[in-house]
């Protein structure tokens, strides 16, 4: 029987729930693109996504998804010939990588774990090994989307400036920005990257890049910059029309302004790191309640590593897979699938415009569908949910 037919929910990470009012914003007809009311909601735009990272550096916006943003930013900081030190965690660090490796710079890497941070200690190690000017950057993802591990960025800085490293320090925060504490200048970060669709809710379609003068310093004259994508065009942009090479992707300005008014609102980006905190608190009690010595488990072993937008979880002999699909064919909750191990891993979002309801009813979907595949669990996850989030109200 399929219980699905009310309002179904999103729980993968990423797109995420999207408001109404966004959603609404996004359904406008199209404006004058040279002058009038576009030119203030995309200042508008670019002032309020500013405080979002916490820099006072440059921003740009891309049309196109976290890779276009990752591709913005190869093409204006990176010369064919420089060496990039990967640091790898999970998926998408080394994903990054390879895209970096295709454009002709050389990668370098430190090996990490699924289940815990990047090691400090062995960053500062590999950077002291060499010269100070070895490595153009260093890149490393905030949280990673499929083991929901939080790297310490603070700590990486100290291991590079420790090391006495000229490099660059670029985080790919697509699946944390919005979600996570980040303080992109207290923090000594020189490009940071994330994407409209998770916590900045917003459907797909913008990337977004803020990068210090250091940054931007340094890849002017690079000898591969890309013209659609080049940085100094954007920050010299007259018009409009420049600032995003060409046609404004005008719908999701309008909506992107409103995700951003809606964080206002909430009482600015610390009240929504708050939120998310707790939200993704009463999910891991859930998950350690379910948890027994075979069966399921959180994937992160450091409760410091933990990522506040995803929550990777491991279920050891329970068939993630057919969990997934009855929470989805019969309930209309879709869960993500572990990315590594797809049978015995799956991972719940909580990033962007989600709350108690979302969460609880999520959870509670989850335990549903275990008790009817009969599979072993240690007791209620939505009580212990319920529990984190009462002490909040
Ligand atoms: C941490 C991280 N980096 C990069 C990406 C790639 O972003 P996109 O799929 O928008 O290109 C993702 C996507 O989920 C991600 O979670």
């Amino acid at each position: 029987m399929s219980l699905r037919h009310g309002r179904e929910t999103v729980a993968i990470p990423g797109p995420s729930i999207m408001p109404e009012r966004v959603l609404a914003a996004f359904r406008m007809a199209m404006p004058n693109i040279y002058d009038g009311e576009l030119l203030d909601v995309s200042e508008e735009l670019f002032d309020r996504l500013k405080p979002i990272a916490k820099t006072e550096g440059h921003l740009f916006v891309t049309i196109g998804n976290g890779h276009s943003a990752w591709e913005m930013t190869t093409s204006n900081v990176f010369n064919a010939g420089d060496t990039v030190l990967v640091l790898e965690s999970g998926r998408f660090a080394t994903v990054w990588g390879e895209t970096v490796l295709l454009s002709g710079v050389k990668v370098d890497t430190v090996s990490g774990s699924d289940r815990a941070p990047v090691d400090a200690a062995a960053v500062h190690d590999k950077l002291a090994s060499m010269p100070a000017d070895h490595y153009a950057a260093v890149l490393m993802v905030h949280v990673d989307t499929a083991t929901s591990v939080r790297n310490d960025v603070a700590a990486i800085r100290a291991a590079m400036d420790a090391a006495g490293s000229s490099a660059l320090l670029m985080v790919d925060c697509i699946a944390s920005m919005g979600c996570d504490e980040y303080r992109m200048d207290d923090w000594g970060v020189d490009v940071t990257i994330a994407a409209s669709q998770k916590g900045l809710m917003t459907p797909p379609g913008l990337g977004y890049v803020w990068a210090s003068e250091r940054a931007v310093e340094r890849g002017r004259g690079n000898d591969r910059r890309n013209s659609y994508f080049d940085w100094d065009k954007r920050i010299n942009a007259e018009l409009i029309y420049q600032n995003y090479s060409g046609t404004p992707p005008v719908s999701h300005i309008f909506a992107a302004r409103e995700a951003l008014r809606m964080i206002e609102e909430e009482g600015g980006i610390e009240a929504v790191w708050a939120r998310h905190a707790v939200l993704a608190d009463a999910v891991r009690a859930a998950v350690r309640a379910w948890s027994t010595p075979d069966g399921i488990d959180l994937q992160v072993c450091d409760p410091g590593a933990y990522g506040n937008c995803v929550t990777t979880v491991r279920t050891g002999s329970i068939d993630a897979l057919e969990l997934a699909r009855r929470c989805e064919d019969g309930a209309g909750v879709t869960i993500g699938k572990g990315l590594m191990d797809p049978p015995s891993m799956f991972r719940i979002g909580h990033m962007g415009h989600t709350n108690p309801p979302t969460i609880l009813g999520t959870l509670g979907t989850i335990e549903a569908a275990l008790h009817a595949m009969g599979a072993p669990i240690g007791g209620s996850g939505v009580a212990a949910a319920a529990d984190v989030i009462g002490a909040a109200l």
